[in-house]
């Protein structure tokens, strides 16, 4: 049996992980990042559904590592009688959660998997020991994948390298390390000098408000742009590198992540920059066999017309389109970056070796 991660093994604030007594799953609120760190300890289904939906938890790891934390604190909590009724009742929790977000594949994938582990139990006392075994294992993974990630993202970057990132892929999103920002801060960690350049990455900010609290507090010489700011910032040739995280890769190596990334990758391209995506190789989803195939979350309007304005700034009544998320082609991707190394084109024969 799996045992419940240390303290060194999570590092210092984890975005996510289980309370000690197993009775709640507690998450870093980061929606309110970094004016505030409030740590709630969600126990209910609606909070949990909530903290997917609301970005309180957000990064494919990490919603992946919070949803199978999730199954097993309701399986802790079920007044279930016997084991047919426990079942039922957490595959309907499962169904639930996973209605939350589209987009980012891990969330699905854990949940099923979670749900494969339940299938194989008899009883509700092994399944909620095992549940939980299993979601500590998930967690360990991911910390193993970030590090190797990471590792060989460094060899990519030289010494004074100006890196251009967009969203936020660090350690809140994940477990630890991060995937897109883990090659920077393991790259700072072992003495690199680079230069980040943060798009605020609109309309939810997470590059304003997690990138840059990251990168920051981590001692990375760090400046935050606006989004539309990336293309001077290429063309004064301040950037050697960009380096995103990514929410799915369809098989031809397409691959989903936060609005605004294939634009990052369209400038790249035009301007002779490589552009790294960086993900577990559990991102890479067979039933996707190009990025049309891939779902593109679609959020409230609201988050564009108000959201972050002290007043609201667009007329009220007027359309807003809100897709949380694009697809950039594979012809624009230099190398995806997973534990198992860096793949190059033909990224379908790559995923396949
Ligand atoms: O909507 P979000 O904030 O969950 O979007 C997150 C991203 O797009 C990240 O880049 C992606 O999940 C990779 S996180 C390691």
């Amino acid at each position: 049996m799996n045992q419940k991660l240390t303290p060194s093994e999570l590092g210092a604030n984890p975005s996510v992980r289980l309370s000690d007594d197993g009775a709640s799953v507690v998450i870093i609120d980061q929606t309110l990042l970094p004016r505030e760190t409030k740590i709630p300890a969600l126990q209910s289904i609606e909070e949990m559904y909530d903290a997917i939906f609301k970005l309180r938890v957000r990064g494919a790891p990490a919603i992946g590592i919070f949803a199978a934390y999730c199954v097993a604190v309701l399986a802790a909590h079920s007044a279930a009688r016997d084991f047919t009724a426990f079942t039922d009742e957490l595959r309907a929790h499962i169904r639930y959660l996973d209605a939350s977000r589209p987009t980012a594949v891990n969330l699905g994938k854990q949940l099923r998997r979670m749900e494969r582990v339940l299938g194989a139990q008899s009883d509700i006392t092994t399944a909620v020991e095992t549940l939980q075994s299993e979601a500590f294992a998930i967690h360990r993974e991911d910390i193993a994948m970030c590090r190797a990630i990471s590792e060989f993202g460094v060899t990519l970057l030289r010494d004074g390298d100006g890196v251009l990132t967009h969203c936020n892929a660090g350690p809140l999103a994940t477990s630890r390390y991060g995937t897109g920002l883990g090659p920077i801060l393991m790259a700072h960690e072992r003495g690199m000098t680079l230069h980040a350049y943060v798009d605020e990455t609109r309309p939810l900010l997470q590059g304003a408000r997690l990138t840059a609290y990251e990168l920051y507090n981590a001692g990375v010489d760090t400046t935050l742009i606006c989004d539309n700011m990336a293309s001077i910032v290429m063309r004064e040739g301040r950037v050697n590198a960009a380096f995103v995280g990514c929410d799915r890769v369809a098989m031809n190596g397409d691959a989903a992540n936060k609005i605004g990334t294939s634009g990052v990758a369209i400038l790249c391209k035009h301007y002779g920059i490589p552009l790294y995506v960086c993900c577990p190789s559990s991102t890479i989803d067979p039933n996707c066999a190009t990025g049309d195939d891939i779902v593109i979350e679609q959020r409230d309007g609201d988050e564009i017309a108000e959201m972050f304005y002290a007043n609201r700034v667009a007329p009220v009544g007027v359309k807003c389109y809100n897709p949380a998320f694009d697809v950039t082609p594979h012809g624009l991707i230099t190398a995806i970056i997973t534990e198992k190394g860096i793949l190059r084109e033909p990224y379908d024969l790559a995923i396949n070796s």
